[in-house]
């Protein structure tokens, strides 16, 4: 059977990284697009020349093509901006939605049966937007977040209980900004529930909160001590988890950021909730039961996620 095929929209700090990866895992023959010439070309060829010394089978080009990722069964999407320092992911809206559009109707004409994944910021709203311009099920398209901040909430976790990250569980809801809605009664250690670790006296409240809000900053800690971009290792980790769970139709149980319609009471919208990804895309979102002081922050940061959208229709009109 043919290698599956993955392209990779952007070929910056996290599509390198995306490529690099997905051919240590043998994932599948990798194609790299971007807009910058020599770019995807100079990658591809790098990792490729990886490939006898970890000893992978894949092969990866690069291209200003959209011709060339045609028949791509995953295409994940980093093309775009990332933020600088003091910039909030909302900033970038204007500028990424425009990219959004080509790379939307790119997948649209070359790609239309592939699962794809966004990666760029704001991340809600440039999701939504990308399955507008491409027309793709609903299904087959996602972003990437809730993957990325549930495992900063539990690399965090980790450490503070020193233990092992994979005897760790953490839930994170919500927009992927600072209204994201880190869930304690549902973030285990080896399934102890944190408010009864705090009740057994491993940790007090007041780090699990100082915990939960350097989770929510956790995109702009990193931002700030690279001073040139955004975090790019564990934003292509996370993205690849989900792709593998596409290819290998693994049912995994991931947060990210997908079409709600009639779950947790929304109606027609892209937020971070917690899904099933398996060959057929995102074959459930689960509809977990809240707490009043839960569903308040879930609220507002529903909100802004729509505030979001509101904005891009007001900046396209071909969207409103
Ligand atoms: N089509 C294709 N590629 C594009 C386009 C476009 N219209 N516009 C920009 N690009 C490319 C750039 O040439 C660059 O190589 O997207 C790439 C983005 O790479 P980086 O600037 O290194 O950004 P990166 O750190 O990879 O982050 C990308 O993901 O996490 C988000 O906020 C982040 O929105 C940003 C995105």
């Amino acid at each position: 059977m043919a290698r599956p095929k993955i392209a990779l929209i952007g070929a910056g700090q996290i599509g390198g990284t995306l490529a690099h990866l997905a051919a240590l895992k043998e994932l599948g023959d990798v194609v790299l697009f971007d807009i910058a010439e020599g770019t995807p070309e100079g990658k591809a060829l790098d990792i490729a020349e990886s490939g006898p010394s970890e000893g992978f089978d894949a092969s990866l080009s690069g291209t200003q093509s959209y011709a060339d990722i045609a028949g791509a069964d995953v295409c994940i999407v980093t093309a775009g901006v990332p933020r600088k320092p003091g910039m909030s992911r909302d900033d970038l809206l204007g500028i990424n939605l425009k990219v959004m559009k080509s790379v939307g109707e790119g997948i649209r004409d070359h790609a239309p049966n592939a699962f794809v994944i966004c990666i760029t910021n704001p991340l809600d709203a440039m999701v939504w937007a990308l399955r507008e311009f491409s027309g793709l099920p609903h299904e087959k398209v996602c972003g990437m977040a809730g993957v990325l901040d549930s495992a900063r909430f539990r690399h965090f976790l980790a450490t503070e209980f020193g233990v092992s990250m994979k005897d760790v569980t953490a839930f994170v809801l919500g927009g992927h900004g600072d209204t994201m809605v880190p869930l304690s009664r549902y973030s285990t250690v080896a399934g102890i529930p944190l408010p009864d670790l705090v009740a057994m006296g491993w940790t007090t409240q007041e780090t699990l909160d100082g915990i939960i809000q350097r989770t929510r900053d956790g995109g702009a800690e990193i931002v700030g001590l690279l001073k040139t971009g955004s975090a790019f290792y564990a934003p292509a980790t996370s993205a690849i988890e989900m792709a593998e769970a596409y290819l290998k139709d693994q049912k995994r149980v991931l947060p990210c950021a997908a079409y709600v319609d009639g779950a947790l009471g929304l109606k027609g919208m892209y937020v971070g909730v917690p899904t099933v990804i398996g060959a057929g895309g995102i074959e459930k979102v689960i509809d977990i039961k809240m707490t009043k002081d839960e569903q308040a922050m879930f609220d507002s940061s529903v909100k802004a996620v729509k505030g979001l959208v509101e904005a891009c229709k007001g900046i396209d009109s071909s969207l409103a």
